[in-house]
C-alpha cells in the first residue's frame, strides 16, 4: 500500500464510524482508518470492541487502529484486524487522554522509544499487512522523542509514521508546530511521513505539504461536519500535487447537494443505529450548521430533533 500522495482522514473517537468514513471517501479521502480501539479488548471481548471495527467494503483502503501496551496483545489483535480483511494496521502511540495513557498506552510510549519499536515489531510480524503507527511530538514539554521512536519504528518494519506535533501535555492546545514534520522527513527521506494537526483550510493541506515536505496529510477536526474538505483541497491553490485526480462529483457542493449528504447520514445511522442514531445525528448537525448563517439558533433547536422525522423536518427546513 502506498502512503504517498494521499488526504486522509484521521482516527477520530465518536466520530469517524464506517458511514461517516465512507462520506469523506465519496468525497475525496483517499485512505480511512477507524477510531482507536483496545488490542486487550478485541482479544478479550471481540462482539463488544468489534462493533467498533464495522467497516463497508467503499471505504477501502481502510485501516483499523489499535492501542495497548503489550507487544504481544497488540499483535494478537493487528492478526484479528487482518482476519477481519483490513487493508492495513495503525498503532495508536499519541492518544494523551489519561484513561488511555494511564494504562501505559498511547502517549506513553513515547518515552520508551524501545517499547514502540517492540509493538511495532510484533504487529509486523503478526499482521501480514502493512502496519503505520500514529504518534505526537513527545511525551512532555522538553520530552520530544518522535526522532527516537520513529526510528525504532522504521526499524521494525513500520510502513508510515503519521505525526501529530503536540506533546501529550499539550492535548488540542497551542498550535501543532509543523518543524517537527519537517525534521522528522529530513531524518527519514525515504519512508512515508504524514502530516497531521491544524490543517483548517483547503489550502493548509498543500501548505504542511509545502512547508514540511511530508508525503502525505492528514485531517480530523476539520472534517468533523465537512467530509467535502477533502475534494475542496484537491482545488484549492497549490493543491496536492502528487493526489489524483477527484473522483466524479468530487466537488465543494451547493445546498441541495449538502442537504442530501445529510439526509443520507441521518438514514444510515438511524438504520445502524435505532434511537441512538437520533443522539449522534445531533452531535453531527451541530458539526455541519457550523458557519452557516443562523447556526447558533438552529444548534439551540436541536435537542428537539428526537427522531426521524423531526430529523428530516430540520434538515429540510434549516439546510
Ligand atoms: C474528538 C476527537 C477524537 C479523536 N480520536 C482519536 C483516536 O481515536 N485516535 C487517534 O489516534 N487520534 C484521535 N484524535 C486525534 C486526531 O486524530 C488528530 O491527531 C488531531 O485532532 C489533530 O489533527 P486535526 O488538527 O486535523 O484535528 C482525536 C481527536 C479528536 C478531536
Amino acid at each position: 500500500m502506498d502512503f504517498r500522495g494521499k488526504l486522509i482522514l484521521a482516527p477520530l473517537a465518536g466520530v469517524t464510524d464506517t458511514t461517516f468514513r465512507r462520506l469523506c471517501r465519496e468525497n475525496g479521502a483517499d485512505i480511512v482508518v477507524t477510531e482507536m480501539v483496545s488490542a486487550k479488548g478485541l482479544l478479550c471481548d471481540p462482539d463488544r470492541s468489534g462493533a467498533y471495527l464495522a467497516y463497508d467494503e467503499a471505504e477501502r483502503p481502510v485501516g483499523a487502529q489499535l492501542f495497548g501496551s503489550d507487544p504481544g496483545e497488540i499483535a494478537g489483535a493487528a492478526s484479528e484486524v487482518a482476519r477481519r480483511g483490513f487493508d492495513f494496521v495503525d498503532i495508536n502511540m499519541g492518544c494523551p487522554v489519561r484513561k488511555v495513557t494511564g494504562g501505559g498506552s498511547g502517549s506513553a510510549i513515547l518515552a520508551n522509544p524501545r517499547l514502540a519499536g517492540e509493538i511495532a515489531r510484533e504487529a509486523v510480524r503478526a499482521a501480514g499487512i502493512p502496519v503505520t503507527v500514529k504518534i505526537r511530538s513527545g511525551f512532555g514539554n522538553g520530552k520530544e522523542t518522535y526522532l527516537a521512536v520513529a526510528e525504532e519504528l522504521f526499524a521494525a518494519g513500520a510502513a508510515a509514521v503519521t505525526l501529530h506535533p503536540r506533546h501529550r501535555g499539550q492535548m488540542f492546545a497551542g498550535s501543532a508546530d509543523w518543524t517537527h514534520i519537517a525534521a522528522l522527513k529530513r531524518a527519514f527521506p525515504g519512508e512515508s511521513i504524514i502530516g497531521n494537526g491544524d490543517i483548517r483550510q483547503p489550502g493548509d493541506a498543500a501548505r504542511m505539504l509545502a512547508e514540511t515536505g511530508c508525503d502525505s496529510v492528514m485531517i480530523g477536526r476539520a472534517a468533523m461536519g465537512n467530509p467535502w474538505i477533502f475534494a475542496a483541497m484537491r482545488h484549492a491553490p497549490g493543491a496536492m500535487a502528487g493526489a489524483g485526480a477527484p473522483r466524479a462529483g468530487a466537488s465543494f457542493p451547493g445546498p441541495e447537494a449538502r442537504r442530501a449528504l445529510i439526509m443520507r447520514h441521518g438514514e444510515e445511522m438511524f438504520r445502524r443505529h435505532g434511537a441512538h442514531g437520533i443522539k449522534e445525528m445531533r452531535k453531527h448537525l451541530a458539526w455541519y450548521s457550523r458557519g452557516v448563517p443562523g447556526g447558533a439558533a438552529f444548534r439551540a433547536e436541536l435537542p428537539k430533533v428526537a427522531d426521524p422525522d423531526s430529523f428530516r423536518a430540520v434538515v429540510g427546513r434549516f439546510f
